[in-house]
């Protein structure tokens, strides 16, 4: 049931979220989080600065409404499950530029004023590191 992965900064993309409220799969047969997850490795691969965010993917975050969703995490920060993103370059741009942000940060809070815009109201939950809550 669970599989060991990378234990750093890291992006967590549900693979079976749908490609829209019409249909589960594009045209070529992709579910949108299998293909916002090869959109996040692809915008990944091509910005070093981004070397250091793994990208996994599992099935469902339990988020389905809110398709495509990402869980963005990182060792001994807060988390967060973000949604309704479109499985496209620009989501992943977002969520990656975000991600870094979250990485580089001391506890996982990063200032508002540093967010992308493209995470704008997406944020489903925040979730305490293991060990720890938010004050
Ligand atoms: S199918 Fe993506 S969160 Fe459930």
């Amino acid at each position: 049931m669970l599989r060991t992965v990378h234990d750093g900064p890291q992006v967590v993309v549900c693979s079976t979220c749908r490609h829209s409220a019409e249909a589960r799969e594009d045209a070529a047969g992709g579910r949108g989080g299998a293909v916002l997850a090869d959109a996040l490795r692809r915008v990944r691969d091509a910005d070093p600065a981004l070397a250091g965010i793994a990208i996994e993917d599992m099935p469902c975050l339990f988020a389905c409404t809110r398709y495509c969703a990402v869980h963005i995490r990182a060792p001994g920060k807060i988390g967060y499950v973000l949604g309704g993103f479109a499985p496209d370059t620009a989501a992943a741009v977002a969520i990656l530029a975000y991600a870094a942000a979250h990485g580089e940060s001391a506890d996982g809070v990063v200032p508002y004023s540093q967010w992308p815009a493209g995470v704008k109201g997406h944020f489903i939950v925040r979730v305490p590191p293991e060990g720890y809550v938010a004050t």
